[in-house]
């Protein structure tokens, strides 16, 4: 366990805050209200950033009792939901298989209301589980991590037999406007689509592994603020470094370990956030990956720019509610312009639309 684990487990107050840095931050796992309703409180000790003052205003001491941490949790929902456009709820164990043990319990029940696909359920779930890892690999990453999202992306297919399926399964499961979940969800809808464009097992696994790292950029900026409001135009600025930042992250990874990245999935990071017609970032790329067009934007990049562009809809964020699915199929028709069309024509025919549907 680090010191920065130790440091929050010793100091248990309700009056005063606690001064947390961003990097002792990292060692949180970011959960939602729903969530942290499922989880088993007993066991469990979990803290309230405020985001841009680096505060935890109150958490859990794993030496209260079951009764007194009961109520506990039910304080902190409600500080949380008061000062919900500036707050998120973070979870930290002592011990971190129990704490990921938890969380999948808690997934799982939350996930179990809403029905499904039992196979499909257990992959989500392991899916969930490597997402929670991916967000701690600041130094180094773990090859079995990469073996299993590679095994997962196969696994979580193979218990459908449509690709629509697993459309529907994860809007389903996320019609709470879940956000904790995003790059679990991103990859779901990618895969989705990649079964659509029947690609091979191999590059589906390609695929996979750049979906669940797509965001790592983010992790190292300087942004505290950046999923919570409406980005200053500076901030905007640090923010559309990070497929870039992401990318070059990869790298000192692989330098730093024996992983060795599918050179798919670098492509992912550094472009995901290209549009097809030229106006992204960070490059401004234009059109697909060709002989022709050497500075494309390759397709595995295409297929999680609409995936991760789609789920950011469907989730909930402090600035605004989540969109319903129609209004967010909707929303992604009228940007088609951005995203390549072979990809679009899958996604629309996988999210149920005809090619005018409105
Ligand atoms: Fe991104
Ligand atoms: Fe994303």
């Amino acid at each position: 366990m680090t010191d920065s684990k130790k440091f929050v487990f010793k100091k248990e107050t309700l009056d005063s805050s606690i001064t947390v840095s961003p990097e002792k931050i990292k060692d949180f796992i970011e959960i939602n209200f729903r969530l942290l309703q499922a989880l088993d409180i007993a066991t469990v000790n979990f803290g309230i950033w405020l985001l841009g003052s680096e505060h935890i205003l109150e958490f859990v001491n794993p030496a209260l009792d079951r009764a007194e941490k009961l109520k506990r949790k039910q304080q902190l929902i409600s500080i949380a939901q008061k000062i919900k456009s500036s707050s998120k709820l973070l979870i930290l164990h002592e011990d971190e298989e129990k704490m990921h043990k938890h969380i999948t319990m808690a997934r799982t029940k939350r996930i179990e209301a809403s029905g499904g696909d039992k196979t499909f359920v257990k992959g989500y779930l392991k899916l969930a589980e490597c997402s929670d890892k991916v967000l701690t690999c600041m130094e180094e990453v773990d090859e079995a991590l990469v073996q299993e999202i590679e095994s997962l992306a196969t696994n979580v297919l193979a218990s459908m037999t449509e690709a629509r399926d697993i459309v529907d399964e994860v809007m389903s499961m996320i019609s709470d406007g879940n956000a904790a979940d995003h790059f679990t969800f991103v990859t779901m809808i990618a895969l989705a689509i990649g079964k659509e464009l029947k690609l091979s097992d191999d590059q589906l696994k390609k695929l996979s592994v750049g979906s669940m790292f797509h965001d790592i950029g983010i992790l190292h900026l300087e942004l505290p603020n950046w999923n919570v409001k409406a980005l200053t135009a500076s901030e905007m600025k640090i923010y559309e470094t990070h497929p870039t930042v992401g990318e070059e992250h990869l790298v000192e990874l692989e330098n730093k370990s024996k992983v060795r990245f599918p050179k798919e999935a670098h492509k992912i990071i550094a472009e995901h956030h290209e549009k097809f017609e030229g106006s992204g970032f960070p490059l401004g790329k234009r059109g697909r990956l060709s002989q022709k067009n050497p500075d494309g934007i390759h397709i595995f990049s295409s297929i999680v720019a609409i995936s991760d562009k789609f789920v950011h809809y469907l989730e909930s964020r402090q600035d605004r509610p989540a969109l319903d699915r129609r209004t967010a199929i909707k929303t992604m028709n009228q940007l088609e312009k951005d995203f390549d069309p072979i990809v679009m024509n899958v996604f629309r025919k996988l999210a149920g639309l005809s090619y005018h549907p409105f």
